[in-house]
């Protein structure tokens, strides 16, 4: 039998040691250039990934660069479901994910199963999706969003227009209150950082820096959205943290983001909000599972691989280009 050069995983991922002294740094990008890779780092991964990374940007803009790039390889640091979309996005393009385990809790609180089960209780309605969803709920969803354009896509739809939203309580609450709409079903799905953050740490950080502005996510809970001066997506937020001319700002959402920010505005002062067991770094393990090592591995043996069956890949795609067309 022919031998694999594929590696095992342990854990979702390569697990075998690299060569001593290796400049992990210098290798990807010689490995990029060679295999004519790219790599596409969301803003909530740890600081030695976003530095390495070619394009750094929140869901929407990495569903963006993965539609159009040239490359061969697209080596996608982020979670799981946007490696897939990208896969979705760019069918024959290699997809390589440095750590399979990377998993989102708002994707994993909604199925393909329980999906239909909820489609079929509410027959008539169109099904809105948050990007943060595997490529089987996609295929059940009529138009995907992201916290980018979540209201501006509802809002396009005509008033009489029934939704079902999912599968984030917390951004479908704040898309049927900005655009006023009643006939909205939401499902009861959240993220285990956003929605945890501490009301009562805010409002105390709010004291200590009258002069601060707050940002948050809309995965935020009414608690922490309530005492928000700018709500947004991870690129909204970056903008007003350098657009603004304030220079605190206290930041309702994964602390990853402060890399960017900091890089853009060396002078500015980022606080973090902790969250309700009052730890001061609310984080998303998950996308820390991304690291230079992993990405070394993984661009060196070009495995791990997102796949997808092209019937699945085929149905996920018409809701994420309804959503490229409507944003
Ligand atoms: P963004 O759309 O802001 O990137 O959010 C994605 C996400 O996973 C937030 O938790
Ligand atoms: Fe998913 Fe929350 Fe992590 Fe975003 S921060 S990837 S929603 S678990």
């Amino acid at each position: 039998m022919e031998e694999t050069l594929k590696p095992t995983l342990k854990n979702g991922h390569i697990d075998m040691p690299v060569p001593d002294g290796i400049d992990l740094r210098a290798e990807i990008a010689r490995m990029k250039k060679e295999k004519n890779a790219v790599i596409l780092a969301h803003y909530y991964t740890t600081a030695e990934v976003q530095e390495i990374a070619d394009y750094t940007g929140d869901s929407l803009g990495l569903s963006q660069q993965a539609a159009k790039t040239d490359a061969d390889i697209i080596v996608f640091a982020g979670v799981h479901f946007m490696a897939e979309t990208a896969k979705v996005l760019s069918p024959n393009k290699k997809v390589l994910i440095p750590d399979l385990a990377t998993s989102c809790s708002l994707a994993d609180s909604v199925n393909e199963k329980s999906l239909a089960e909820f489609i079929k209780k509410y027959p008539n309605h169109t099904v809105i999706s948050y990007v943060n969803t595997t490529a089987e709920v996609k295929a059940l969803t009529d138009i995907v969003v992201t916290s980018s354009n979540a209201v501006k896509i509802v809002s396009q739809l005509p008033k009489d227009e029934p939704i079902i939203f999912g599968p984030d309580r917390n951004l479908g609450n704040y898309v049927k209150k900005v655009t006023g709409r009643e006939n909205m079903v939401i499902w009861d799905g959240g993220c285990h950082v956003h929605d945890h953050f501490d009301a009562n740490s805010l409002a105390e950080l709010k004291k200590q820096h009258p002069s601060a502005k707050v940002l948050a996510h809309p995965e935020c809970n009414e608690s922490i959205l309530a005492q928000a001066d700018v709500i947004g997506a991870t690129s909204a937020l970056l903008k007003a943290s350098y657009e603004l001319p304030e220079t605190e700002f206290i930041v309702a959402t994964e602390p990853g983001i402060f890399y960017e920010m900091t890089k853009r505005s060396p002078n500015k002062t980022f606080i973090p909000v902790p969250n309700e067991h009052g730890h001061p770094l609310n984080v998303c393990v998950n996308m820390k599972r991304n690291s230079l090592k992993k990405i070394y591995l993984t661009l060196k043996y070009e495995f791990p691989e997102v796949d997808l069956p092209e019937e699945l890949s085929r149905k996920a795609k018409v809701c994420i280009e309804r959503m490229m067309a409507m944003s």
